[in-house]
């Protein structure tokens, strides 16, 4: 079952520009979905046109199996929108259980989950304090509770990362793996590579309104990269007794058989993290190739 499918999808603002030109996108229930660009990609364009923020030119859309303005299914969807901004003489508390009011959550359930999810983001300790005297991490994280708080079957995330350090930014990947445990599928999109290689089970590249490329970090990058190092000189054929290589298993098994047959002691052998940074420059690369 599809969390979000779109074909064809066409976005021209008024004015002229055109965002969005022909998106196909396809999210599976249940996983992490991360859509990466550049500024001005069109990423945000396309989360509000699925929720209906902004109106598609042309084009289908749906989520949860159902077309795009489908009401019922809103309800069903949290929503982290890009530089976010909620009343500031809120406390952190009040913020989450107004947002639950709104989804139309009964008493009980709101208190109930407000404060699971407070706990999850890691903002027990100022729940109680005005969103006004929060720093912008904090309001993101508020903003991570509010999205999750009816315990949506999926959660659109527009930049969640925008402004927390680098310690905040690997308690929300938690956050995001602990809510994809539950079965919630969440898109999320960032022109920050490194935050999306390490949680998301798919990915998609997007430049100038298109989607270049879409499938899993490893089906991106293509051979994966290894990392040998041993102990005493290089054998023949390399200059260094630590080296990165690219290649298939095949290829791996080989590199080691020819250091071991030079009696060579391996002492590091591992394939290397996908980066997503290389395989995103190169098609940007790519593109400006494609330019007169
Ligand atoms: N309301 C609007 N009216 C007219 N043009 C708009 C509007 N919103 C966005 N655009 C234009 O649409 C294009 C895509 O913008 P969008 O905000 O979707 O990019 P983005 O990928 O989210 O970028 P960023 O990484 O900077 O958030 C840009 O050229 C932008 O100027
Ligand atoms: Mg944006």
């Amino acid at each position: 079952m599809t969390a979000i499918s779109t074909q064809g999808l066409e976005k021209r603002y008024r004015g002229g520009i055109h965002a969005l030109r022909g998106v196909d996108l396809q999210v599976d229930r249940g996983e992490i979905f991360g859509l990466i660009g550049p500024n001005g990609a069109g990423k945000s364009t396309l989360v509000k046109v699925l929720l209906t923020i902004v109106r598609r030119t042309s084009g289908t859309a749906s989520l949860l199996g159902q077309p795009v303005g489908h009401r019922p299914t809103l309800a069903k969807v949290g929503f982290l929108p890009e530089h976010h901004r909620m009343p500031r003489y809120l406390t952190g508390r009040q913020a989450v259980l107004y947002y639950a009011r709104l989804l139309g959550m009964t008493k009980r359930e709101r208190e109930h989950r407000a404060d699971e999810m407070i706990d999850i983001v890691g903002m027990g300790h100022a729940a109680h304090r005005k969103l006004g005297t929060y720093s912008k991490g904090m309001q993101q994280r508020i903003g991570l509770a509010q999205a999750f708080v009816n315990e949506p079957e999926l959660v659109v995330l527009d930049e969640p990362t925008d402004g927390v350090d680098p310690v905040g930014r690997v308690e929300i990947r938690e956050v995001l793996l602990r809510m994809r445990e539950r079965g919630t599928a969440i898109f999320l999109n960032s022109h920050l590579l490194s935050e999306l290689e390490t949680v998301c089970d798919r990915v998609a590249i997007m430049l100038e309104g298109t989607v270049r490329r879409q499938g899993t970090p490893a089906e991106l990058s293509g051979n994966p990269k290894w990392r040998l190092s041993y102990q005493g000189d290089a054998v023949a054929g390399h200059d260094s007794n630590d080296f990165h290589f690219e290649g298939d298993e095949h290829q791996a098994q080989r590199e080691l058989d020819l250091a071991r047959q030079q009696g060579r002691v391996i002492t590091h052998f591992a394939q290397e993290p996908i980066s997503l940074e290389e395989l995103f420059l190169a098609e940007v690369r790519d593109q400006q190739g494609d330019q007169p």
